[in-house]
């Protein structure tokens, strides 16, 4: 029998273990995001009480309005009844041009430039080319913990990926532990996010400078993800033009793709609108083996007449003029997006200050010297309780989140946080169901 159901819980304690031996997984605690949104929702459903939802990464703000207005103005123009170019369209192209020279101070031609349906997208195209491009090198190093979908869309794909987690990597520790993969000459690519999922860690310019120069000198890609585009709120990354900028392995390697996500930043995930960014110098690099899948050897021809052209064919034209409209706005400075987005950061301090005084750890907690930037997500653990026991049992307390264990973290302790769906009013139900479980498990 669960210890919740000799205590009185939050939540009627019978109703969460029915559900949970109904859902049929076989650990709770190792449930993938989307199969504990829908446990979740049927005790909801049941109970009628509500839950801390903190397991799914979603915004939680509205849309960006200018957004919306640029999408309604295309649609009214026509554009839904057209196929739009691939590569997209050339307003689009031209402000993404502009915002990563204004944002992280990058010079790349519009031309490489491309919007996708969505970063998910973005990556799937990227691995489609990037891990193509040498029969020698057939392996992806993620610097974890991560996102899991990337590696399902390894499997999916039928590549080969090796990871590690960053986490005892930090600082000067990172170059001799990249290297000692890199000199084994299989890996094509390395991926990470910046800031990251799950841990909300960021990489200091120091660790930038070595993922670039080892890419260099190894001739691997750096795939960027940036699906938190300037939410590193320590610093004010909100002026275009203006330093400081979104850190970037940009400056220190030609071998990067930057995959930007509209999602977070501009709160437009339904729109599923991205942008990919390959540097111009390795846009137009030639490599033999990609003609194996392509037409073509060049990676960036690959890229648009290949992937991009086989997955979609380009991206939903409104969507595109929608995002055109957003960019210019903030390219213009007329629409600071980093402002509204700070919302994130607020609740999290206030989140994470709650769990710490109830008992709580934070996990992923320093920047090398730095403490960790409050934003979208944080980590956390409670002592002496892995992180598959702790999801379960939370969940008798009205709390949701996801277990690091699925992130390729190796503190398998500890559980990711997403504050996006969490309102303000709902802080005190937050404060109360963390006291009451500290109390029953101290
Ligand atoms: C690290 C990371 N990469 C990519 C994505 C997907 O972004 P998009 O919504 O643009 O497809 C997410 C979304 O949660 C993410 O967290």
């Amino acid at each position: 029998m669960n210890d919740s159901l000799t205590k009185k819980t939050p939540i009627d304690a019978c109703v969460v273990q029915n559900k949970i031996q109904q859902s049929g997984l076989e650990k709770v605690g190792l449930a993938s995001i989307r199969e504990l949104v829908r446990l979740v929702n049927e005790i909801e459903k049941e109970t009628g009480d509500k839950y801390i939802r903190m397991e799914m990464g979603v915004p939680g703000l509205p849309p960006a309005q200018v957004g919306i207005d640029g999408e309604i103005a295309a649609l009214k123009s026509g554009v839904a009844s057209k196929y739009p170019m691939i590569e997209g369209v050339d307003i689009l192209k031209n402000e993404i041009s502009r915002f990563v020279k204004n944002f992280m101070n990058v010079d790349v031609d519009e031309k490489n430039c491309i919007p996708t349906v969505g970063s998910m997208q973005g990556g799937f195209a990227s691995f489609m080319v990037s891990c193509r491009r040498d029969v020698k090198k057939d392996t992806t190093l993620f610097i974890d913990p991560g996102f899991p979908v990337q590696k399902m869309q390894h499997k999916v794909l039928g590549l080969k990926y090796d990871t590690f987690d960053v986490y005892n990597y930090r600082g000067d520790k990172l170059r001799a532990k990249l290297e000692s993969y890199l000199e084994k000459g299989n890996i094509s690519t390395i991926l990470y996010s910046n800031p990251n999922n799950p841990s909300w860690i960021c990489f200091t310019e120091a660790e930038l400078k070595v993922i670039g120069e080892l890419a260099t000198k190894y001739d691997v890609v750096v795939m960027e993800d940036l699906a938190y585009f300037a939410m590193d709120f320590r610093k004010d990354l909100s002026k275009p033009g203006v330093a400081p900028y979104q850190s970037t392995v940009a400056h220190y390697t030609d071998n990067y793709i930057l995959l930007i996500s509209s999602s977070k930043s501009f709160s437009y995930a339904g729109q599923r609108i991205g942008m990919m960014v390959i540097s111009d110098g390795l846009f137009k690099r030639h490599f033999p083996d990609l003609k194996r899948f392509y037409k073509t050897d060049e990676f960036g021809y690959s890229m648009v007449y290949g992937a991009i052209y086989s997955l979609s064919s380009g991206t939903s034209h409104s969507a595109q003029y929608g995002l055109a409209a957003i960019l210019k706005a903030a390219n213009d400075g007329d629409f600071n997006f980093v402002e509204i987005v700070k919302e994130y950061g607020e609740r999290a301090k206030i989140m994470k200050k709650l769990f710490k005084d109830n008992g709580f750890e934070i996990v992923y907690d320093m920047d090398e010297n730095e403490p960790l930037a409050d934003g979208f997500y944080f980590t956390f653990s409670y002592p002496g309780m892995d992180g598959v026991k702790l999801l379960e049992e939370l969940l008798y307390y009205g709390i949701s989140s996801i277990s690091l264990a699925t992130t390729g973290s190796e503190r398998i302790e500890g559980l990711r946080a997403c504050v996006s769906q969490i309102k303000r009013s709902q802080l005190k139900d937050l404060e109360e169901r963390l006291k009451i479980f500290n109390e029953h498990h101290n």
